[in-house]
């Protein structure tokens, strides 16, 4: 049996309840997995996974084995590993993973490192280290690659700039663009888990407070959609003119954020670019403004700003480091600016992770059988899997629509029945 690198094999138990447990919330990953016990549609293919090491990844880790691939793992992000989960897939499921929470950047690429060591055929990234990782380091891999997935919108930014540039290698699935991904997790799924990581770091009360969203793409919809809901004034910050128009017709304070840094209590990026909150914007904040993170990367917050114009730290919490400026104001950074949901909670609930996973399990597929196909190219996820998950997904709730009649059908396709 090969094995990963991973905390602690004690911790094995508590991680396969988690993993059951989150299983009883992912009904079409399920039905996927009992359809690939019989077919086999990835029957002895090699896929090298980059995600963050969750109890829902671990079902996509067993759907794809059960779909006859050999599977390896690592994290995509230093702070997000469940480490019960990694113990129990590689000591229960075994399936080799690699993955410690707060592992350094050295430990982070040694692991990406062995799961290229497999020789994948299919990559399967969330954020897209991985395959940045093939194409800078790894060349002589390239040639074994059939094509890959991703999941973010910093993934696909990235993966889209490669292709732009003609340095891409192989095709790609941006699972991230599929309607049953991005309107679900990155909406509700940030929405719910960046709140949770909130009060789980601070244990503060939401509602009364200034709660300034940075970013109103679909993870800053839902973040400010829900943190109105817990009771908060919502202020959003943009840099585009459609964006901030609908924030405003959504309701919410628009400012910029040097205008928001004053009154903010809560900072909140999901933005995916860099130096969102800088040192400018540190200067005018509150004694005891709370700021985080929820975008891919832990570039959003120019912490290295912020620890020049502080002359001590401390951590009064778990996931809290408090910053104490020379003029003696705090402000509080948690989860060391990388994803809060993630590394102050449990990212998104497996109810969302569902379709998510579901799209990254039948994208792997798409893939198998439809690459020779391809270009070098980052590529939609066909309709049909997009509609199959909401189909299967709404089964599962027992929700019933209507189908059209001939007639309304042949209405909808004519253009001569007018007034
Ligand atoms: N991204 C956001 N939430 C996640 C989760 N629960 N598992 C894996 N990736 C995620």
């Amino acid at each position: 049996m090969m094995i990963g690198h991973f905390k602690d094999p004690a911790l094995k138990a508590e991680g396969q309840k988690l993993i059951e447990w989150a299983d009883a919330s992912m009904p079409v990953l399920g039905a996927i997995r009992k359809e690939w016990q019989k077919t086999k549609p990835l029957n002895g293919i090699r896929i090298g996974a980059c995600l963050h090491v969750t109890t829902e990844t671990a079902n996509l880790m067993r759907t794809l084995k059960e779909g006859g691939a050999s599977v390896a793992l690592c994290a995509s992000n230093p702070l997000s590993t469940q480490d019960p989960v990694a113990a129990a897939l590689n000591m229960v499921y075994e399936i080799p993973t690699y993955a410690i929470r707060g592992e350094d950047d050295t430990v982070y690429y040694q692991h990406i490192n062995k799961v290229l060591d497999l020789q994948p055929q299919i990559t399967m990234d969330d954020g897209a280290d991985l395959v940045n990782t093939l194409h800078s380091k790894r060349q002589d891999l390239i040639e074994g690659i059939v094509g890959g997935t991703e999941e973010t919108t910093t993934g696909v930014i990235r993966l889209k700039a490669m292709e732009k540039q003609g340095v891409l290698e192989y095709p790609i699935v941006a699972v991230n663009d599929a309607l049953t991904k991005h309107m679900f997790d990155n909406r509700y799924g940030t929405g719910q888990s960046t709140i949770d990581g909130i009060i789980r770091a601070t244990n503060h009360l939401i509602c009364g407070s200034n709660f300034v969203v940075a970013g109103y793409g679909w993870c800053g919809r839902g973040l400010a959609m829900r943190a109105r809901g817990a009771g908060a004034n919502v202020i959003v910050t943009e840099i585009d003119h459609l964006k901030a128009l609908e924030a405003s017709m959504d309701g919410f304070t628009v400012l910029p954020m040097a205008e928001a840094a004053p009154i903010g209590d809560i900072f909140v990026t999901v933005t995916g670019n860099c130096k969102v909150i800088d040192q400018k914007h540190f200067e005018l904040m509150k004694d005891g403004a709370v700021v985080c993170n929820s975008g891919h990367f832990d570039i959003e917050i120019n912490l290295s700003a912020l620890a020049e114009l502080a002359k001590a730290k401390y951590e009064p919490r778990r996931n809290v480091t408090e910053y104490i400026l020379n003029d003696g104001r705090k402000i509080r950074i948690l989860a060391e600016g990388r994803l809060v949901n993630l590394s102050a909670a449990e990212g998104h609930p497996a109810m969302v992770m569902d379709m998510s996973f579901a799209n990254q399990a039948l994208a792997a597929e798409y893939m198998i059988t439809r690459a020779k196909d391809l270009q070098k190219a980052v590529y939609a996820v066909p309709q049909e899997i997009d509609q199959k998950i909401a189909r299967l997904k709404l089964e599962s709730k027992k929700i019933k629509i209507d189908t059209l009649t001939k007639e309304q059908q042949h209405y909808l396709e004519s253009y001569d029945i007018g007034t």
